[in-house]
C-alpha cells in the first residue's frame, strides 16, 4: 500500500484524522490530509460552542468547509458531537432550562445540526463522554436536568434527524476491560434492548507510551462487537514524556501497530481515526504540559516510525 487509506481499505476498513479547521489552507496539510485518510472529523468546528453559541444562531461556515473538503476528496465524514459537556457554551450550561425547555433545545441542536447534513455524515457521536471514570453518568446540565433518559431521547432525536447515519456512543478510557468499559457495556446493552437506534461504540483511545495491552483492548472490542454493533478506534494518539528520542518512537510505531492490529483482528471494527496527524496540531502539549510526540508525522509533517507501525498494523508495509 501507497497511503494508509490504501492499507485499511485493502483490509475493508477506513483511516481517518481529525482535521483542525485553522489548517485547511496549507497545502501541506490538506496534501497529507486528502491522500493519507478516507475519512475525517471536525476536531473542533462541528461542537456546540462553534456551530450554536448562542440559542437559534447557527454557524455552519466552518463545518461546511469540512464538508466540502471531504467531498473533494473522496471520504466520509464522522460527526463529532452532538451532546456533550464541555465546549457547551454557558446559555446552555448555566441557561437555567427546566427539563422541558432542555430537552426542546437539545432536540432543536439536534434537528439543526444533524439536519443540516442529513444524508452526508457516515457517523454521529450522539453523546460524548458521559460516564466517570468509575463508571457512574457524569454530572453535567444533562444529567442533573433530565436524568439519564437524556442520552437514549437523544438518539432518537439524531435518528429523526438523519435516518442514514450511524449513531454512536464515544467516550476515552474505555479501550481497556475496567470499570468504565464495564458501564459503557451495560449502557449500550441496556439501550439496545429498549430498542435505542445506536449502531456503534467509538473508543477515542488517547493513549499514553507503553500503557496498553493490545489482547486486552482486542477482547474489549469484541465484546461489544458481539452485541451486533460496529466498534471504531476514534481519537487514537500515543503521547510521551518530551523529549522524545529514538527509542521512545519506536516503541510507540510498536503501540501503533498492535492497537490497530486489534482493531484489525475484530471484524466489527470498521475503522481507526487519529487525532490529527501532524504532532504540532496535537492537543496534547496544551492539555498536558511536558508530552507530546503523539502522532504519526512529527513537527515538520515528516513520517515517524508510528506512520510505519499503522501500516504494519493493518498488514501492509
Ligand atoms: O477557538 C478558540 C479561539 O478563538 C481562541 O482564541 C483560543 C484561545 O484559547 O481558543 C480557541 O478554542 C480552542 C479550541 O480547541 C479550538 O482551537 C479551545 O480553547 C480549546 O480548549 C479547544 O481544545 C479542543 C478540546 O477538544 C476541547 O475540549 C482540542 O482542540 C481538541 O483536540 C479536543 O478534542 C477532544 C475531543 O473533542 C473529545 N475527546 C477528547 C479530545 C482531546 O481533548
Amino acid at each position: 500500500a501507497a497511503t494508509l487509506r490504501e492499507a485499511a481499505e485493502a483490509t475493508g476498513r477506513f483511516m481517518g484524522t481529525a482535521i483542525a479547521d485553522g489548517r485547511l489552507s496549507d497545502g501541506t496539510y490538506t496534501g497529507i490530509a486528502s491522500s493519507e485518510f478516507s475519512s475525517v472529523t471536525a476536531e473542533n468546528v462541528m461542537k456546540w460552542d462553534a456551530i450554536q453559541p448562542s440559542q437559534g444562531q447557527y454557524n455552519f461556515a466552518a463545518a461546511d468547509r469540512l464538508m466540502d473538503f471531504a467531498a473533494a476528496n473522496d471520504q466520509q465524514v464522522w460527526g463529532h458531537t452532538l451532546v456533550w459537556h464541555s465546549q457547551l457554551p454557558s446559555w446552555v450550561a448555566n441557561g437555567g432550562f427546566n427539563a422541558d425547555q432542555l430537552d426542546q433545545v437539545i432536540q432543536d441542536h439536534i434537528n439543526n445540526v444533524a439536519g443540516r447534513y442529513a444524508g452526508e455524515i457516515a457517523y454521529w457521536d450522539v453523546v460524548n463522554e458521559v460516564f466517570n471514570d468509575d463508571g457512574s453518568l457524569r454530572q453535567s446540565v444533562f444529567l442533573n436536568t433530565l436524568g439519564e433518559d437524556y442520552i437514549a431521547d437523544a438518539f432518537h432525536y439524531a435518528e429523526a434527524a438523519d435516518p442514514s447515519a450511524k449513531l454512536c456512543i464515544n467516550d476515552y478510557s474505555t479501550e481497556h476491560t475496567g470499570a468504565k468499559s464495564d458501564a459503557l457495556y451495560q449502557r449500550v446493552s441496556q439501550l439496545l434492548s429498549e430498542g435505542v437506534p445506536i449502531d456503534c461504540v467509538g473508543f477515542q483511545s488517547h493513549l499514553i507510551l507503553d500503557q496498553y495491552s493490545a489482547s486486552d483492548i482486542q477482547a474489549n472490542l469484541q465484546r461489544f462487537a458481539d452485541l451486533g454493533l460496529e466498534v471504531v478506534i476514534t481519537e487514537l494518539d500515543v503521547r510521551m514524556d518530551m523529549p522524545a528520542d529514538q527509542a521512545k518512537l519506536d516503541r510507540q510505531a510498536q503501540q501503533y501497530r498492535d492497537v490497530i492490529g486489534a482493531c484489525v483482528a475484530v471484524t466489527g471494527c470498521t475503522g481507526v481515526t487519529v487525532w490529527g496527524f501532524g504532532d504540532a496540531d496535537s492537543w496534547v502539549p496544551g492539555t498536558f504540559p511536558g508530552q507530546g510526540a503523539a502522532l504519526p508525522w512529527d513537527d515538520n509533517y515528516q513520517p515517524k516510525p508510528a506512520y510505519t507501525g499503522i501500516m504494519e498494523g493493518f498488514g501492509a508495509s
